[in-house]
């Protein structure tokens, strides 16, 4: 059994604590014939957050400073889980340094950094990943089966959605997120990638676009230790502000190279959403409606079916997926945003392992950050632009 060893930056966040659960956590659903891992080193910025990460990851080094992480002959893979702006600086010495790297999205700030990325990672010849994990649960196999089999025809419309509400609250405390210093193209790289990856999964690559980017609240309190989901609590007057540079939200309009159409919209500030994902697709011989409220269930409809019966079929994924058998032995008992990550983790050690293919790599990170340089010029300038 090969062990891979990996280290996790920027391990007391969010991200990091979700994937230093994934990488101890996939054997127990997929086995060990893919591979195992040790996580062996975690790497943050704040010292007092070893105390406790030292319980998270037995025996792993505590390390303060990315470049010895990469600098480390033990580390096979390195897990970037840093905001935003750090990941390409980062992504680009693990690979000149001959590691793997596993980034969360967006994979870069620009699409030219993005395509940098994947050049030198196929020119040293490791594995890549990008952390677009929503695809990867099963219920979007199974749409992709049914587009591949043609069995909703050729792609006429692809509409999508992601709203948040964590800046619906004009007072909502000031983070990382929202500086364009740390995360350069807020919302477009944060959410809307998510919805760029079920477009490049399901529908294939964007060919032009129009956006509108915008900004609804353009200062927020800054508030010591309150950050990401939390909400508004009573001000002194004495806060620092800060400026919030990047957007809170954007609409576009696309095309696909394929013909069809797009129209997808995702926001920070949307009010009472605290958070939703969907999809439609319509075809020439049937469409796919899916929402992140019902995560395992597609609806299908297909003009095959009898005038006079046809409508929404509702198909819950089950065991009959072996990623969803992987982990419960009934339909309907849910796979959530953990599980997703548990999978993503899971084809990460095993492409490593057995050097098979994976979805989606930085090649996919490539064309979704490709779409998100096209927002930000579309909405700077007010026109349409193309996608090479
Ligand atoms: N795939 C997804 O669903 C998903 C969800 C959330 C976040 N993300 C992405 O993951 C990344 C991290 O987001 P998060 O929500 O975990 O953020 P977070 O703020 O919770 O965590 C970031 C961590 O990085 C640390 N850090 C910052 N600079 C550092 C440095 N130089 N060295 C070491 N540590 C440093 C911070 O102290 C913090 O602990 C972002 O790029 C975000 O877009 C992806």
């Amino acid at each position: 059994m090969t062990v891979v060893n990996v280290a996790v930056l920027g391990a007391s966040g969010w991200m990091g604590k979700t994937h230093t659960m994934a990488y101890q956590t996939f054997p127990h659903f997929f086995g060990e014939s893919g591979g195992t891992a040790r996580v062996a080193a975690l790497v943050v910025s704040n010292p007092d957050a070893a105390k406790d990460l030292a319980f998270r990851a037995p025996g792993a080094k505590i390390l303060t400073d990315w470049k010895e992480a990469i600098a480390d002959p033990e580390i096979d893979l390195i897990d970037i889980c840093l905001p935003d702006s750090l990941h390409y600086e980062v992504a680009k010495a693990a690979l000149l340094a001959g590691k793997h790297v596993f980034c969360e999205k967006p994979l870069a700030d620009t699409a030219a950094q993005a395509r940098e990325l994947a050049d030198i990672a196929r020119e040293k010849g490791v594995i890549t990943r990008v952390g677009h994990a929503f695809p990867r649960n099963p219920v979007h196999d199974l749409a992709k089966e049914i587009i591949d089999s043609g069995e909703i025809g050729e792609i006429t419309m692809f509409k999508g959605c992601q709203h948040i509400d964590i800046y619906g609250d004009p007072m909502a405390p000031y983070m990382w997120r929202a500086n364009g210093d740390l995360a350069p193209t807020g919302i477009v790289g944060d959410t809307g990638t998510h919805v760029f990856s079920f477009m490049e999964f399901l529908v294939g690559k964007v060919s032009s676009l129009i956006a509108d980017n915008y900004i609804i609240t353009d200062k927020r309190p800054i508030l010591d230790g309150l950050g990401y989901g939390d909400g508004a609590p009573a001000l002194t007057g004495k806060e620092d502000w800060g400026d919030i540079t990047n957007p809170d939200g954007t609409n576009i309009i696309c095309t696909f190279a394929n013909g069809a159409r797009g129209l997808v919209d995702f926001s920070r500030t949307a009010t009472g959403r605290k958070f939703i994902q969907t999809y439609e697709i319509y075809g020439t011989k049937g469409s796919l409606a899916y929402t992140y409220d019902e995560v395992n269930r597609l609806r299908f409809y297909s003009n095959d079916d009898k005038v006079g019966r046809r409508g929404y079929r509702e198909i819950d994924v089950g065991p009959e997926h072996e990623t969803f058998r992987n982990f419960l032995p009934l339909p309907n008992f849910a796979l959530g945003y953990n599980e997703s990550k548990i999978i993503e983790v899971a084809e990460v050690i095993k492409s490593i392992t057995t050097n098979q293919p994976m979805w989606p790599t930085f090649e996919t990170g490539h064309h979704i950050c490709q779409i998100v340089d096209a927002c930000m010029e579309s909405s700077d300038a007010k026109r349409w632009i193309d996608i090479a």
